[in-house]
């Protein structure tokens, strides 16, 4: 197997399918997306946690601190009910939040479901990680990519990560010719 220094964790926030009664269907969505996209050799680091703000905190510390994940993307857990916290907690864990990664998410969303204003999804920086929130449904989670992801690599070059590769032919990255550092 050929080894790779581009880790990416996926983690799916969601009371049912961290039980079980309820198939896990945001993580292999990321998964499958970034397979399509990504032209680099990387590997997926996956969890399924329910919606508890410190068990949040803590994969997310664990998937940047430990298994150094240059990107980590989140599905569930961004609306308005009382056990959606996904935001609060990757804002408690972030350094730096890149609020263009919510303003964009959200107007792309809004041209597919009105409802999309109610995801309160969010973007950061902790340390040499980029945390991006996507919503729960799959079909939200292609939305959303597809709308952030042209600036992604970009972010982790900034922030010392790794060098992150499309395929032009599905999406195309967005690297500033004079490069703004
Ligand atoms: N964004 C996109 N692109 N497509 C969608 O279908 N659904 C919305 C919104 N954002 C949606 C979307 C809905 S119905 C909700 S409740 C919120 O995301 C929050 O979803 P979550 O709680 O699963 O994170």
């Amino acid at each position: 197997m050929t080894k790779t220094n581009i880790t990416i964790g996926v983690v799916t926030v969601s009371d049912r399918a961290s039980r079980g009664e309820y198939e896990d269907k945001g993580g292999p969505a990321i998964r499958s997306w970034l397979e399509e996209t990504l032209v680099s050799p990387w590997r997926a680091v996956s969890r399924v946690v329910p919606d508890e703000q410190p068990q949040v905190e803590a994969v997310l510390k664990e998937l940047c601190d430990e298994e150094g994940c240059c990107l980590v993307v989140t599905t569930g857990g961004t609306g308005p009910a009382p056990r959606d916290i996904t935001p609060e907690a990757t804002e408690a864990v972030c350094d730096k939040i890149l609020d263009g990664f919510g303003e964009q998410m959200r107007a792309v969303s809004l041209q597919y479901v009105p409802t999309a204003i109610l995801s309160r999804q969010m973007a950061g920086i902790r340390g040499r990680s980029l945390i991006i929130n996507l919503p729960g449904k799959p079909s939200a989670i292609k939305e959303c990519l597809d709308a952030v992801f042209p600036a992604v690599p970009y972010c982790i070059d900034l922030i010392e990560g790794p060098r992150l590769e499309t395929n032009p032919e599905v999406l195309v990255a967005f690297r500033p010719k004079h490069a703004c550092k």
